[in-house]
């Protein structure tokens, strides 16, 4: 039982709330006006910030459920767009609802022409995130706050359009950031075509030449952007949901996601992944690599492992494996050195009591990057794909957000610099 921080030990009533699934959650709102104090979560790893029905992840027991189903059955029935209407709509859409959103994905696919001048802006060797999230932003300046009400606010069919408008645009931007960085022509997004197969078509097709899809690599890529989809309050996504309750257009929010997913530590972990197996080089190089890890000295982390929610493998990761040996064995490199470096290694781990007493398993990054790459993505490119994959996610979040009215985000410190003192008489300006 919580008291009262004075003299008079009076109880503190807080309510307990339940979800639909999972543990209760104390509701804290009445904290700091009956008690006076408030409570201290850095990394908010206790910590509720938004009621959310998209989706639920038992990271005890390695489950991960969109809109209540699960993963693997999404992963082997529904394509990526099923998903992307699942999570903004809470459904699965019917037939004619699926044909619908499919034409205004194509119909939206395509950039304003002046989006290209934006791109001649940037080194060509720049970072693909750096232009990713520049560029996204900019699409503000085209299709910004056009739906806002006279407040400002944003309507409801505006928040439809903007999500439907972030889902089909985010392929056509992620391959004109590859094209560009690599002086080739930029490709326009085919109608006929599927989602997956058009971000394939954009980033290797030339004008010059006919391009045929490889379905067993489209099918794989689209079960890719599936794991990648939404996968609850991580740092993005909770920054997308802070970032749009003040208000802001639908774009800057999600550009606010993209910075944040370019972190080492989030979705830039799978190009990290193959740095790591570039670094560590065979599978002789695992011993030494693995004592480096354990001593925790500088920092080296085994990639690809560990998750601030599964304590179990992460459901995605496995599912990931069985695309990585499909995707291999179609392209004909079942004996990829690198794979079987990240097999030994994984099996390594996994055995070992570093791991298993932190409970530490391999996440969806550990053979995302073995696929993309062997697909001719380069790994710069892997956290971009992750960003188009994740944007069904992000505008799902960011609507359901702005539809439960929550006012601005805004957490507190603990305080702990100095307390209240005056600047020394002989600072400043003088006279
Ligand atoms: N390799 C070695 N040790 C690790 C690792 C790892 N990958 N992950 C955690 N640990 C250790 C950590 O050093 C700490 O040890 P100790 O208790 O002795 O200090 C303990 O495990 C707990 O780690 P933590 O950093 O407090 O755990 P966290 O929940 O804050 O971190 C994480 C989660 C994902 C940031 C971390 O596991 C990590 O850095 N993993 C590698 C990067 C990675 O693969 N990121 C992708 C995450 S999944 C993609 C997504 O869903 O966005």
């Amino acid at each position: 039982m919580l008291c009262k921080a004075d003299d008079s030990a009076q109880p503190i009533h807080l309510d307990s709330m339940e979800g639909q699934i999972g543990p209760d959650v104390v509701d804290m709102r009445g904290l700091y006006k009956q008690a006076g104090v408030f409570s201290y979560d850095p990394g908010f790893a206790n910590t509720a910030a938004c009621q959310s029905a998209i989706t639920y992840i038992d990271g005890e027991e390695g489950i991960l459920l969109h809109r209540g189903y699960p993963i693997e059955q999404l992963c082997e029935k529904a394509s990526f767009t099923d998903v992307a209407w699942l999570l903004s709509h809470g459904e699965l859409p019917d037939a004619r609802q699926k044909v619908r959103f499919e034409q205004g994905l194509m119909a939206e696919a395509h950039l304003h022409e002046q989006i290209r001048n934006f791109f001649n802006g940037f080194r060509r060797d720049s970072h693909p995130m750096a232009m990713l999230c520049g560029t996204l932003a900019g699409l503000s300046s085209f299709y910004g706050n056009q739906g806002a009400d006279q407040r400002h606010r944003i309507t409801p069919e505006e928040r439809e359009m903007s999500t439907l408008r972030l889902v089909a645009k985010m392929p056509t931007l992620a391959a004109w950031v590859y094209r560009y960085s690599r002086g080739l022509p930029l490709i326009y997004p085919r109608p006929g075509l599927s989602y997956a197969e058009n971000c394939l078509h954009m980033l290797f097709s030339m004008p010059e030449a006919p391009w045929a899809v490889n379905p067993v690599l489209a099918r794989a890529f689209d079960r890719i952007l599936i794991l990648h989809a939404d996968h609850g309050q991580n740092v993005s996504t909770s920054t997308v949901r802070t970032v749009g309750s003040t208000g802001v257009n639908p774009f800057a929010c999600i550009a606010a996601g993209v910075a944040a997913l370019w972190g080492p530590a989030h979705g830039g972990a799978n190009e990290a992944v193959l740095d790591m197996l570039d670094e560590i080089g065979t599978v002789d190089g695992i011993p030494d690599f693995m004592n480096r890890v354990r001593n925790q000295k500088d920092g080296t982390r085994l990639m690809g492992f560990g998750h601030r929610v599964y304590k179990k493998l992460d459901p995605r990761a496995g599912l990931m494996r069985r695309i990585c040996h499909e995707v291999l064995a179609e392209l004909g490199m079942d004996h990829d050195p690198r794979l079987e470096l990240a097999l030994k290694l994984e099996e390594t781990a996994l055995n070992d009591e570093y791991f298993i007493s932190r409970r530490l398993y391999p996440n969806v990054d550990f053979y995302s990057g073995i696929i993309l790459r062997a697909m001719g993505i380069p790994s710069s490119m892997f956290t971009v794909f992750f960003a188009v994959a994740r944007t069904a996610g992000w505008v799902a979040q960011w609507k359901e957000m702005l539809e439960s009215r929550p006012g601005i985000s805004r957490p507190r410190a603990l305080y702990v610099g100095p307390t209240r003192r005056d600047v020394p008489p002989s600072y400043g300006v003088e006279g």
